[in-house]
Parts: C-alpha cells; structure tokens; sequence
C-alpha cells in the first residue's frame, strides 16, 4: 500500500500577535519562527510520522529555503528524490500572523510551486500510477493537479482532495469529477456549495450537493464541531478531541494526512475520520505547521483516551 502527495511546500514565517491587523493596520509582534510549511509539505510529513513512507511530488527553488525543506524532509526519512528544483523561482513562502486564540492569516507566495506544469508530472507518471491514496490540495496549478490525478487514476489511486484554498467554482468543479475524496473545512465548504455547515443537518445537505459534483465520499472540516462524513450511504458526524489548542496552522493537512494513513491500512470511513480528527487534534497543540504534526503513538495515545 502506498500514499502519494503532489503540492506545495512553503517556509512559514509565522508572528505571533495581540489581535489581527486590519487593513491598512500596522500591528507589532515581539518574535517570528520559521519551519517547514506548505500544504503539501505538512501532509507528506505528518504521513511519515504516522508511520508511511510518501511519496512526495513538489517543487522548490534552488535556493537557502529550498535547501532547508530539503534538509528537514530528509531528516524526517522522506525520500526527497520527486522533489523538482528549479531556478526559475524562488521557494514557496507564507507570511502567518496568529492571534492568541489561535486564529490566524495567511498569505502565501507561491513561487516556485506555481511553476508546477504537465511535463513535470510526466516524469513521475510512474509512481502516480502505482499509489493506492493520492492526497492533493490547490495551492500548485489547476493544470498540474489536474494531470496528477489523471495519471493516478491509470493506476487504482483513491483521489483525496482537499479544496483549499478554494479556487473558482468552476475549476473546482472540474476537479471534483475526478476526485473520489474531497475534504473542505467549513467555509471550503460554504463557498463551494452555498450551505454553511453547522450541524448534522446542514452538514447532510452540503454533502449531498458535492455528491452531485463528483465525490463518492464527502468528509467536512467543522473545526471544534468535529467532523462530519457522508459515505456510501453512511453519515456520521465525529466528536472533536478536547485538547488545548494554540496554533491551528496545518492542523487540515494532519487531519488529511491521518485519514489517509488510516484508510490505506484498511480502516472504515469512521474509524479512518476519527484517526484524522485526533492527528489534526493534536497538531494544534504545538506551534508551527509541519513541525505540529504528531506521530502514530502520539495520536493511538489520544484514541485510547476515555471519551
Ligand atoms: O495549511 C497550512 C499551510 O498553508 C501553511 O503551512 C502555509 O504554508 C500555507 O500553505
């Protein structure tokens, strides 16, 4: 069994702020840290630390940051040999404030990432074609998700997509055709089907409208509201784990990369969202976004906890 990951990687320089500046607002923070980031980044590293081994397509530039994703993803024993390097743009960066409630901006610069093209993926059509997961986000072209999935779906790869940062209805809708797992968080969700989920309820009816678009399994993102999944006929909606949180940055990529761990292992859907809910738990109770992700004894040790 095997994971693939096509996405970004970033370095995330993250400040830590009193409040969230407005627009045209200048704010202070005493310090900033910088580590790994990106969605893609932070799901191939949390997939390592549950114990699989991605493999993990991106691509960074051929600079210092581009060096030190490099260095940490090898550190983390992932196999950097799918990393594209360029010279034609600098490495992906964020730029993140967070609050002390731990709500958060983001701005990232793509770079590099954003020079992702066909011919790129080409190259690595073989190990696409050979995965049984392969985990996806949108912060690389349309056209370069698009093609990695194309050439997953030669092979017998299950597509978990998840739609953030959530592009235009219509590209998404294109993606969603061929996606057989699509993970928004709540407002991924809203702007994709119009219903905000809030309860079982709503929850229902926004799954059954991204049905209709494509997946086969729909999985929502409702953040202290837990999760909620619709499957084959089945629905439920996962309790969050009470943990304390400080820093959310990257707990959606844990949260996918747990879930995919667990459904490549055999799982049910339940036990599978359940698994991702406690991997993206966990992640929030440490600073830093790839950093943040927990290992497989970290999150079996939040499972075996009494509800
Ligand atoms: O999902 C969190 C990630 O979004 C951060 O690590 C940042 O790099 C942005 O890509």
């Amino acid at each position: 069994m095997s994971i693939a990951v096509v996405g970004s990687s970033n370095i995330d320089f993250a400040a830590r702020v009193a409040k969230l500046p407005l627009p045209g607002q200048t704010v202070l923070a005493k310090e900033y840290k910088s580590g790994p980031g990106g969605k893609g980044c932070n799901q191939a590293l949390a997939v390592a630390r549950l114990g699989a081994s991605p493999v993990f397509i991106s691509k960074i530039g051929d600079d210092l940051l581009g060096n030190q994703l490099v260095s940490t993803l090898t550190n983390e024993g992932i196999d950097t040999s799918h990393l594209i390097i360029t010279d034609a743009a600098q490495t992906g960066t964020a730029l993140i404030s967070i609050d002390t409630i731990g709500e958060n901006m983001i701005t990232v610069v793509g770079g590099a990432n954003m020079t992702m093209t066909r011919g790129d993926l080409h190259e690595k059509q073989d190990c696409l074609r050979d995965c049984d997961y392969l985990l996806l986000q949108l912060e690389c072209p349309v056209v370069a998700v698009d093609c990695a999935i194309k050439y997953a779906r030669e092979g017998r790869a299950k597509i978990i997509l998840d739609p953030a940062p959530v592009p235009d209805h219509m590209v998404i809708r294109d993606l969603l055709t061929l996606t057989n797992i699509v993970t928004p968080n709540s407002s991924e969700c809203l702007a994709m089907t119009g219903i905000e989920p809030i309860d079982m309820a709503t929850a229902t009816d926004a799954a059954n409208k991204l049905h209709e678009m494509g997946p086969e399994t729909v999985i929502i993102k409702m953040g202290s509201k837990g999760a909620f999944y619709s499957s084959d006929g089945q629905t439920g909606l996962v309790s969050s784990f009470a943990v304390s949180a400080i820093d959310t940055v990257g707990a959606g990529d844990c949260f996918n990369a747990g879930l995919a761990v667990a459904l490549d292992s055999g799982q049910s859907i339940a036990d599978a969202v359940r698994f991702a809910c406690a991997t993206g738990a966990l992640s929030t109770t440490r600073n830093g976004a790839a950093d943040a992700a927990p290992n497989r004894e970290q999150v079996l040790e939040l499972l075996a906890e009494p509800a």
